[in-house]
C-alpha cells in the first residue's frame, strides 16, 4: 500500500474541526469518490475530530491518502494525549456517554468507514484510526 499524501492538522479549536471536514472531503474527492462516500467519510472525521477536542483536550488528526493496486482510500489517525479512555468496548457501545451526547460518535464512525482501529491509554491518550476505501 501507498500512501501519496501525508498532512497533519491541529484540533483546538471548532475552526479547526471545519477545516478538518473541509480537506478530508477534498482528499475524498481527489480520491474519486462518490458523493455518498466522501459524505460518510466528512461525517466520521467530524463526530472523532469533535471527540478529540471535547475530551481528548485537543490534538491533531493525520490524514492519508493510500493507494493499493485499484483501490483509492483515504485514512484518518486522531490523536491526542488527553486522559484516554479506561474502557474501549463500554465506549464504542450505541449511546454511552459521558458527556452528555448520543453515545453514537465512535460507534457511528465505526459504522462509516471501511477499517476502524482504537488505541487508549488512561492518563496518557486516546489513538483513532478509520480508513474509507472507494
Ligand atoms: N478522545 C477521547 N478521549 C477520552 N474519552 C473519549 C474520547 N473519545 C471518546 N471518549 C469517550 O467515549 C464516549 C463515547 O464517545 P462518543 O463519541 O461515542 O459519544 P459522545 O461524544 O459522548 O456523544 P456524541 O458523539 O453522540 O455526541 C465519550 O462520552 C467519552 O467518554
Ligand atoms: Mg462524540
Amino acid at each position: 500500500m501507498a500512501v501519496s499524501d501525508r498532512s497533519v492538522q491541529p484540533i483546538r479549536s471548532q475552526e479547526d474541526i471545519v477545516r478538518v471536514r473541509q480537506t478530508t472531503r477534498e482528499r475524498a474527492l481527489s480520491q474519486g469518490f462518490s458523493l455518498v462516500d466522501q459524505t460518510k467519510i466528512v461525517t466520521a472525521a467530524s463526530e472523532l475530530a469533535r471527540n478529540t477536542l471535547d475530551y481528548g483536550g485537543g490534538g491533531e488528526v493525520f490524514i492519508e491518502v493510500l493507494n493499493e493496486g485499484a483501490r483509492r482510500g483515504v485514512r484518518l489517525t486522531f490523536v491526542d494525549t488527553g486522559p484516554g479512555i479506561a474502557d474501549l468496548d463500554l465506549a464504542l457501545k450505541d449511546g454511552y456517554t459521558t458527556g452528555g451526547g448520543l453515545g453514537l460518535g465512535l460507534s457511528g464512525a465505526r459504522r462509516l468507514c471501511s477499517e476502524f482501529s482504537i488505541e487508549s491509554k488512561p492518563g496518557e491518550g486516546t489513538r483513532v484510526a478509520i480508513t474509507r476505501w472507494r
